[in-house]
């Protein structure tokens, strides 16, 4: 091992005050770091600890659960209610928030979304676990109105992404910070200090099966991008989709990109797909921490008032240049300025209007 290495614990020390409220939370990033390196293991041994497959189960999300979201939740929530740092937890697999204790021992409230991607993990295909970290009430129990808070008031957010290496990315507030996981020592290095996303890219990442209920001002950005060098943009984009957040936005980290899941017509019920508090606003402050965008196309996701812990939302994320033009073609739309897309014939046509 070399001396000089920063270990997860070492930078929290340095980048953190001395405050209480610091310690506490360093102490609750080094637990999260706990679970999931429970969760990379489980993910490593795949088939070989019978952990594939599905639980034959729905999640309140109406999505199928496999075992591994499960085994993940678990891992999270019996790591926050005996870590004594959080007062109360809400997970993509709860119903509902939890309270860790009625005497509210901890400073913090905890959202997470234990494994995302998980359609991923029967295939070997990256998946992760989403985090944010946001202030508990003083002095009493949380009720449900104080996790229904703005991501610009979370205190620390990241993701972990377990992939051909586990990664931790992670920020508090002062950019953001990536982590890999030395699995002979079993901790978590600073190997990707200060991240920054490019604020130009030619690559775009949307679920292209979905075109026909988006929103025009969606078309028009991917019609653009897909004719290339022989339409406005003048250059030719590449496209990803690995149909797993955490691995999109990693992607997006470190080489710069555009993520899109907008806002749809397939089913009504759901103005977007992903979830904004344990997806959204984690993964806005991690893009914007790292001098990205993120937003709805037409709302900064960390200005979006929270109703439901498990409120959908659209997402338009990444390199700053590409999200403001995807945000300008929403405003030009909404306008009417957009002269093809905001045509009355177009808008006839769109279930949007
Ligand atoms: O949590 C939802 C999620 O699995 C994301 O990780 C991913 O970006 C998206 O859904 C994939 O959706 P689809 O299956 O529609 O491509």
């Amino acid at each position: 091992m070399h001396l000089g290495r920063t270990t997860l614990s070492k930078f929290l020390i340095q980048e953190l005050d001395g405050s209480a409220q610091a310690r506490d939370l360093a102490a609750l990033v080094v637990d999260i770091a706990s679970a999931v390196k429970a969760i990379s293991a489980m993910t490593a041994k795949g088939a070989l600890a019978g952990v594939l497959g599905s639980m034959e189960k729905q999640n309140v999300q109406g999505e199928d659960q496999k075992k591994l979201d499960v085994l993940a939740n678990t891992a999270f929530v019996n790591t926050f209610q005996r870590g004594g740092l959080v007062a109360g937890l809400a997970s993509e697999e709860e119903d509902e928030p939890i309270t860790v204790t009625e005497k509210t021992a901890g400073r913090f409230l905890a959202l997470f979304d234990p494994l995302d991607g998980s359609s991923n993990i029967d295939v070997n295909v990256s998946v992760g676990s989403i985090f944010s970290i946001i202030q508990a009430p003083d002095g009493r129990a949380p009720e449900l109105q104080d996790y229904l808070r703005p991501g610009r008031e979370q205190l620390a957010a990241g993701y972990a992404v377990y992939g051909p290496s586990t990664m931790l990315v992670l920020t508090v507030g002062k950019g953001t910070h990536g982590f890999t996981l030395d699995r002979e020592v079993g901790n978590f290095i600073l190997t990707h200090p200060n991240i920054q996303i490019p604020a130009d890219t030619s690559e775009f990442a949307i679920n292209t099966s979905n075109e026909r209920f988006w929103e025009p001002p969606v078309q028009r950005y991917v019609t653009e991008c897909k004719a290339g060098k022989t339409d406005v943009r003048g250059r030719d984009f590449n496209m990803r989709w690995i149909a797993s957040m955490v691995a999109e936005v990693h992607r997006i980290l470190m080489r710069g990109g555009i993520f899109m899941y907008p806002r749809d017509t397939k089913d009504p019920a759901k103005p977007g797909r992903l979830r904004l508090m344990y997806e959204a606003n984690p993964m806005g402050m991690v893009v914007e921490q790292a001098g990205g965008l993120a937003t709805t196309g037409r709302q900064r996701i960390l200005e979006v008032m929270p109703d439901q812990i498990h409120q959908r939302i659209a997402v338009i994320l990444g390199s700053r240049n590409e999200v403001e033009r995807v945000e300008r073609y929403h405003q030009e739309f909404d306008s009417g300025t957009d002269q093809k897309y905001s045509s009355p014939l177009f808008k006839e046509r769109s279930l949007f209007q």
